[in-house]
C-alpha cells in the first residue's frame, strides 16, 4: 500500500468482523465509457491503494461491469474485498425482469454471483423501493439469501425513511446495513436533515454515490467541456452544471488557497460526516482515481468547514 494513502479512512461498521474502507470505488461505466483494461487498471489501483470496497449493480453496462469485476477478483483474495451488487431496474424487458420480486431477486443474484466469480456477495441493495412488490414478498427472499450465506447483508439505495421503517418491522434480526443514498456539495436535499438523522437513530451506515456529482465537483466544466467527459454522453447534466457555476467556482477558489483542488475539498467534506460508512467514487481513468484518493490528505478544519457552508448556503 503506498504510504501517503496510510490514512485511507477505514470504519469498523457494528455487525461487519473487517473493517471497510470509506472510499469505495464504483463500477457504474466499467466496460462500457470505461474500456476493460483500464477498468481494470482502476481496481488494481484502488486495491493497491488500500480500497476494499467496490460497488457494482446488475444493470451496470448490461452485466459487463460485474464480468470485468470478476475477471479481477480471479487474483485477489476475496474474503480481504467487500463486494456489492443492487437489484431492481430492468435486467430485461418481461414482468419478472424487473423490480423487487423473488423471481427477480433470485435471478439477479445468481446471475451477479456468476458473473462476479465469487459465491457470496458482501452486500446486495434493493436499488430502488418498490411500489409494486410486496414489502413481505422481498424482505423474505432477502432472509433466505441471507441464510443460504449467498448475501451476507442488504441494504437499500434511496429508499425514504418510512420505506426503510416498514421494512424494520418484518426484517427480523436481518437488518439492512447500509443506505446508499445521491450525497454530495450540490445535491444534500436527499439526506439533509431527515434521512441522515433517521439513518443514524435506526444504526444503519450512510453510504454516498456521485460525490462529485457526476464530475462537476472536479471544477473541470468550469472552463469549456472536456471531450469525453460525461457531460458529452450525459447532456441533460449541462442544465445543472449551468446552475451550479457559481458555487463551483467559488468552492474551486478556496480549494485552491488551501493548495488543492475542487475535488478533494468536496470529496473531504463527505469524509469529514461522521455518520458517513463511505462514499463511492467513479472514475474513467487510474490518473482521476489517484487525484481523487488525495483528499484523505486534506486538512478538514472546522473554519474551513464554514466557509463551505456558507458558499453552498448563502444567505
Ligand atoms: N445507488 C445508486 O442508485 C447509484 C447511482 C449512481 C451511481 N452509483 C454508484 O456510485 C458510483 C459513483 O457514481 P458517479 O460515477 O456518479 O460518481 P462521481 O464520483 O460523482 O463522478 C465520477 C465521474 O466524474 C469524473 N471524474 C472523477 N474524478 C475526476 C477528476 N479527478 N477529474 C475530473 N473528472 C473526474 C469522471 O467522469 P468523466 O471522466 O466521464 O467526465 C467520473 O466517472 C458509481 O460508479 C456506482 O457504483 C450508485
Amino acid at each position: 500500500m503506498r504510504n501517503w494513502l496510510r490514512n485511507l479512512q477505514y470504519r469498523s461498521v457494528h455487525r461487519i468482523a473487517n473493517p471497510i474502507s470509506r472510499i469505495a470505488i464504483g463500477t457504474w461505466f466499467f466496460g462500457d465509457r470505461v474500456a476493460k483494461n483500464d477498468a481494470l487498471d482502476c481496481l488494481a489501483c484502488a486495491v493497491d491503494s488500500g480500497i476494499n470496497h467496490i460497488d457494482t449493480a446488475d444493470v451496470y453496462a448490461r452485466g459487463e461491469a460485474q464480468s470485468i469485476v470478476g475477471e479481477f477478483l480471479k487474483s485477489q483474495s476475496r474474503s480481504s474485498l467487500f463486494v456489492s451488487s443492487k437489484c431492481y431496474f430492468p435486467t430485461g424487458g418481461a414482468q419478472h425482469e424487473r423490480g423487487l420480486s423473488r423471481e427477480h431477486i433470485l435471478a439477479s443474484v445468481n446471475e451477479s454471483l456468476r458473473r462476479l466469480n465469487t459465491d457470496y456477495l458482501d452486500i446486495l441493495y434493493c436499488h430502488r423501493f418498490d411500489v409494486e412488490t410486496p414489502l413481505e414478498e422481498t424482505i423474505q427472499v432477502l432472509n433466505e439469501l441471507t441464510d443460504q450465506g449467498k448475501i451476507r447483508y442488504w441494504g437499500t439505495s434511496m429508499w425514504k425513511p418510512s420505506n426503510i421503517s416498514a421494512a424494520l418491522e418484518i426484517c427480523g434480526s436481518n437488518r439492512p446495513l447500509f443506505e446508499q443514498s445521491l450525497y454530495n456539495l450540490l445535491e444534500r436535499q436527499v439526506v439533509e436533515p431527515v434521512l441522515y438523522n433517521f439513518l443514524l437513530r435506526e444504526k444503519i451506515g450512510l453510504v454516498a454515490w456521485s460525490p462529485l456529482c457526476g464530475g462537476i465537483l472536479s471544477g473541470k466544466y468550469l472552463n469549456h467541456i472536456p471531450a469525453n467527459s460525461r457531460v458529452t454522453y450525459m447532456p441533460q447534466l449541462l442544465d445543472q452544471i449551468e446552475r451550479t457555476r457559481t458555487i463551483v467556482d467559488r468552492l474551486n477558489v478556496l480549494a485552491h488557497q488551501i493548495g488543492y483542488e475542487a475535488n478533494h475539498l468536496s470529496l473531504a467534506w463527505l469524509l469529514n460526516k461522521p455518520h458517513l460508512a463511505g462514499l463511492v467514487i467513479g472514475c474513467s481513468s487510474k490518473e482521476q482515481l489517484v487525484s481523487n484518493l488525495h483528499a484523505v490528505e486534506l486538512p478538514y478544519t472546522d473554519s474551513l468547514d464554514e466557509k463551505v457552508s456558507q458558499i453552498i448556503t448563502p444567505d
